[in-house]
């Protein structure tokens, strides 16, 4: 049974319904590009005082955000045809002030980035808005660095959107951050490059390191030694090229639905396998899945990005405990080690993922209301989940909450469940995967 697009009109944004498949999926796919490398590919190229050519950006609502950001201060972003660029930019220290607010859309990574490089302007300011979801996402994480190393930022309540910030001649810090937030640490590192003696953050947990591979191809000084990443000061930069390569966050809604339906053996090709982005891996891996690919890299700190193909299967899954150390590795991919909880003999737990609860939704609360109304027996706590499993989904109706990530969980919990789910807000995918449902197409044509 191919799965159902009826469109259900109940007052809400348009319901789209996804059955269980009469067989599994089956064939090989591209999957989007990063999100992550293209809002850090579009933000360095505009960095930079030379045209940087970008091949593989990803159209989507939140990196398109970017790319007007850019523009908006300055850069001028040439589209040579499907995600191809040339975005010629200012150098660093000549971003423009702009017309009116810069508006970030849903894109949390562009609010919390683009700040870390216009702090470092002095005497020009900014003031950042989004939409009601960013609205209520904190930036004191990143306004309190910023602070401490001189810039002014006057925010909403003290720590919301919309914000203003007043850029200043930095100086540098050695900087423990509270929380292990890729996001925060590119933030710093990126306002650090322009201090005189460098600045130095300090992880409580490895995060994606997107950023400083960046940094590094660009030939700014950045070295890791341990949980410290520290950055040295750096006039220009200078980057040519930067290619692209597919999303493992979007592969990883793939990664689920193949384990999960029977008959499922899917090639997903060209995915980023940076190990600081593939913890979700691991975990299916351990659960008893099967993914086949090139994820040996381990601990490496390039400046490239590496890529494999993943072979995935259709499996039995047992379940498993996430502690606080793996939760940076895998934290987009958390909601669907809850799906697979639901299938896998056993307890699954998730701990110390408490800032579930400030991404694009309480992705804590809209989970577990989400799969309860499935028919799953799982339970919140302050820092996680505990999925009672085993019994996989009945099915039903979820709500995307306008959250991306719930509205691809609720597709596939539909394809893996007994009776199909109704997913409310399914354009809300378009923020990182536009082309979710027509994939889902190809994957289950034959
Ligand atoms: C991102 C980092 C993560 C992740 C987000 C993208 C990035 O956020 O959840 O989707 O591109 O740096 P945090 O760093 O706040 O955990």
């Amino acid at each position: 049974m191919r799965p159902n697009r009826s469109a259900g009109g109940l007052g809400f944004a348009a319901a789209v319904r996804f059955d269980p498949p009469a067989s599994g999926l089956r064939g090989s796919l591209r999957v989007p590009p990063d999100k992550s490398i293209s809002h850090r590919a579009a933000l360095f190229a505009a960095m930079t005082p030379e045209p940087v050519s970008v091949t593989n950006y990803l159209d989507a609502a939140d990196t398109n955000s970017t790319l007007a950001a850019v523009e908006q201060i300055g850069a001028l972003v040439q589209r040579r045809g499907a995600g191809e660029l040339l975005i010629r930019g200012c150098g660093l220290r000549d971003a423009h002030e702009s017309d009116g607010p810069i508006d970030v859309g849903n894109a949390g990574t562009l609010m919390r980035l683009l700040p870390g490089w216009l702090a470092t302007q002095p005497g020009r300011s900014w003031t950042f808005d989004g939409d009601s979801s960013i609205r209520r996402r904190p930036i004191d994480r990143i306004a309190d660095p910023l602070r401490l190393m001189g810039a002014r930022i006057d925010a909403t309540d003290e720590r919301f959107p919309p914000f203003t910030l007043h850029g200043a001649d930095l100086t540098g810090i050695e900087y423990p951050m509270p929380v292990a937030s890729a996001q925060v640490k590119s933030c710093v590192l990126i306002a650090g490059m322009t201090t005189a003696g460098g600045t130095t953050v300090i992880e409580p947990a490895p995060s994606r390191d997107h950023t400083e591979r960046m940094l590094a191809a660009a030939g700014a000084p950045v070295e890791r030694d341990g949980n410290r990443v520290t950055v040295r000061h750096v006039d220009e930069l200078g980057l040519d090229a930067i290619a692209v390569p597919g999303d493992l966050s979007s592969a990883a809604f793939w990664v689920a639905a193949a384990v999960l339906v029977p008959g499922s053996r899917i090639v997903l090709e060209d995915v980023n396998v940076n190990w600081t982005r593939t913890g979700f891996l691991r975990i299916v891996e351990r659960m008893g899945g099967i993914v086949l690919g090139d994820l040996e890299e381990h601990g490496a700190f390039t400046p490239g990005e590496p890529i494999s193909e993943l072979d995935v299967a259709h499996g039995p899954l047992s379940a498993t405990t996430v502690e606080a150390e793996e939760v940076p590795l895998a934290i987009d991919e958390l909601p669907l080690v809850a799906l697979l909880g639901c299938f896998a003999d056993g307890e699954t737990v998730v701990r110390g993922a408490a800032e579930l609860r400030v991404k694009e939704s309480d992705r804590i609360q809209t989970v577990v209301d989400g799969l309860n109304g499935l028919g799953a027996d799982i339970e919140g706590t302050d820092d996680g989940f505990v999925v009672r499993g085993g019994t996989g989904l009945r099915g039903g109706r979820i709500s995307s909450h306008g959250d991306h990530r719930l509205a691809m969980l609720g597709a596939v919990a539909g394809l893996a469940s007994r009776e199909g789910v109704e997913v409310e807000g399914m354009d809300a995918a378009a923020v990182s995967y536009p082309g979710f449902v027509a994939d889902l197409d190809t994957l289950l044509a034959r």
